[in-house]
């Protein structure tokens, strides 16, 4: 998979016992982020079972275009015992016009080999109802139905039904002037991000540096430069609960020689104690011994309307921060 990822999917595959490689994402001068395809391919060989993409991406907020998408086909092509994860959980929320490209669209190669996951939580702004689908071949839908019987058994019958009542009329009728529920939501989140770029920058003392996004819940936001900012307490290491001996799935280390938290885990929390925010560090979103992990991005949710971040007590705490 490429890093970094959304957090859950390292708990799976080490649960599975899977061996992980990640791949690089990185941010250019403007705040653009790439994948690092070279990276991806020189790490693939004959052993190399699956590969998760997200598409859009979280963190990123990173749609995949169509030379990306082909790049990646091109690649897996010399690798074809390799399934293809294509987590599309956000692609309903293009910003800016853009166009969601789904992979396995592409070619019946693809589909053949491709196994789409969706979230209704994520579609109706309800994350957490654990409510889904898959969508590819049979023997690879088939796959998800033993892991999703062994894992969850069932989901929330009430939320099943209103998921099968509402999901062809969200599509289909006109909602708030928009031609469908998701353009509408799409167009809430993205006027929230237009309006949570220009709050960060009135910022008094702390900096932070908005990466461009084009779809998604999320924004991430470099905060390098801040390090005198952040009084010392907070990039100090908690170590306060035990480990767990017959776990399989790693717990966070940031074992350095100074036992301190990266830059971004400091930020949080100073933002979240002293400045009421709460963000996530970008560092949860990479192997503890990542040789690519980021320590210098916090993510930020931007799935809220725009008002919420032109409300003058909102304004009035980015001022002061
Ligand atoms: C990329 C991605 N996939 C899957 C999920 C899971 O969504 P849910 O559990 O709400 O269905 C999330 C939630 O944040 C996500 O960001």
């Amino acid at each position: 998979m490429f890093e970094p990822y959304y957090s859950q999917y390292i708990n799976c595959a080490e649960f599975s016992g899977a061996e992980v490689v990640t791949h690089p994402m990185w941010a250019d001068d403007n705040q653009e982020w790439h994948f690092d395809f070279k990276h991806l391919e020189e790490s693939l060989d004959a052993t190399s079972k699956i590969i998760i993409i997200t598409n859009p991406h979280n963190p990123t907020g990173r749609m995949w275009t169509q030379e990306e998408l082909q790049r990646f086909s091109d690649i897996m092509d010399k690798f074809p015992q390799c399934t293809v994860l294509n987590d599309e959980v956000y692609f309903h929320l293009p910003f800016d016009g853009r166009k969601h490209l789904c992979f396995s669209n592409m070619s019946e190669k693809n589909w053949a080999k491709t196994l789409n996951v969706h979230s209704a939580g994520k579609m109706f702004n309800a994350t957490g109802w654990k409510i889904g689908w898959t969508i590819g071949p049979k023997e690879l839908v088939h796959q998800a139905f033993f892991v999703h019987e062994a894992a969850c058994f069932n989901c929330n019958v009430p939320g099943q039904v209103a998921m099968g009542r509402v999901l062809e009329r969200a599509f289909t009728q006109e909602y708030e002037g928009y031609p469908n529920y998701f353009a509408w939501t799409a167009a809430q989140f993205q006027a929230g991000r237009d309006e949570a770029v220009k709050l960060i920058e009135t910022t008094t003392n702390i900096k932070f540096k908005a990466s461009k996004i084009e779809s998604g819940y999320f924004m991430p936001l470099d905060i390098s430069g801040n390090e005198d900012k952040i009084p010392a307490k907070y990039f100090v290491l908690n170590g306060n609960y035990e480990e767990d001996p017959d776990t399989k799935v790693k717990s966070m280390k940031f074992g350095n020689e100074f036992d301190t938290v990266p830059l971004d885990f400091a930020v949080a929390r100073y933002l979240a104690v002293e400045k009421g925010l709460s963000c996530m560090p970008i560092t949860n979103f990479a192997p503890f011994e990542s040789k690519h992990a980021k320590h210098n991005y916090i993510r930020l949710a931007i799935c809220r309307p725009a008002a919420q971040f032109t409300d003058p007590v909102m304004q009035e705490k980015f001022k002061k921060m």
